[in-house]
């Protein structure tokens, strides 16, 4: 199989991680990653992988409803988003398509080669299908992550990992109810901003935790999403989460971010405990609520009424 990173320089490998990086890759000219081979994954996609997401009007208050693909095929569905505001996501299709995973297992393949002692497990990718001028809003991610540019173009901004940008508070409130937050974004920030128009053939990695959006552009947009985890992002993990307990549910402020040395292993075991007695997983229980239903000509809410 022909690689899928194009080249990596020795500047590139040292600034994984440590600063927001671009580099080249192949994977918009593989046959899976066609509008046609997008679409036979859409028929054949299972409900419970994916996500379709629609957007509320563009300027207007932040908002977005869940729904289902309804009697439309794929093809129909890339041509509804093309002209629509909403955007599909085919989460872990890994596990959906072995092809697909044959890709994921070779990137990380190539990975490995290029940052000896990365130590990346539990691998994942999603394909996402975005309207022309879809945003996706200022948040911040847990997992170490990845995003390649395969149709349209998108801007991505990324910005830095320290207030006011974002708070070790939010960062906890993140891991502790398995939920991105509304992180409060100010205009403002952009001034601090990496600042890129991603292309096809062009794929983004950017520093741990660091929040980031997206403002597609006038264009139908397909990107793939890769997550990863280390040992490393593991234990940042379980810090964030027993801190978050610490501050929100025992009120005291966590004074040290060590993910080593005593302090952390007290933290370790207090967040395992959370986990094992089924405690975390209440404050993360959530409602997936159906809202609408794409089906030929029109958005149709699930409930009956017309969309707006
Ligand atoms: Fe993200």
């Amino acid at each position: 199989m022909q690689p899928v990173f194009e080249s990596w320089t020795a500047e590139e490998r040292t600034a994984w991680g440590s600063r927001p990086c671009v580099l080249r890759h192949r994977l918009h000219e593989q046959p899976l990653f066609s509008l046609d081979g997008l679409a036979a994954l859409i028929d054949a996609y299972p409900k419970e992988h994916y996500s379709l997401i629609h957007m509320g009007a563009q300027g207007g208050r932040r908002f977005w409803r869940e729904g289902e693909l309804g009697d439309i095929n794929g093809r129909e569905t890339i041509d509804a988003i093309a002209g629509g505001r909403m955007w599909l996501n085919l989460r872990r299709v890994m596990l959906v398509d072995p092809r697909y995973r044959a890709v994921l297992e070779g990137i990380f393949a190539e990975l490995d080669g290029y940052l000896p002692g990365l130590g990346a497990f539990e691998p994942s990718i999603g394909i996402l299908i975005s309207s022309p001028n879809a945003q996706v809003y200022y948040h911040a991610d847990l997992p170490g992550q990845a995003l390649w540019q395969v149709h349209g173009r998108k801007r991505l901004y990324v910005y830095p990992v320290e207030p006011p940008f974002l708070a070790p508070e939010q960062l906890e409130d993140i891991a502790l109810y398995g939920i991105e937050v509304d992180m409060a974004y100010e205009p403002g920030f952009d001034e601090g901003a990496f600042v890129h128009e991603l292309v096809p053939g062009e794929m983004a990695h950017w520093p741990l935790n660091a929040p980031h959006r997206i403002e597609n552009l006038d264009c139908l947009n397909v990107s793939m999403t890769m997550e990863y985890w280390t040992d490393d992002i593991r234990r940042r993990h379980m810090l964030n989460v027993a801190n978050g307990i610490l501050r929100r549910h025992m009120h005291v402020a966590p004074r040290s971010r060590a993910t080593s040395g005593p302090a952390f292993l007290a933290k370790a075991a207090l967040q395992a405990g959370a986990r094992r007695s089924g405690w975390l997983d209440g404050l993360r229980a959530k409602r997936r609520l159906i809202e609408f239903r794409l089906d030929r000509g029109a958005l149709v809410p699930a409930s009956g009424e017309k969309a707006a």
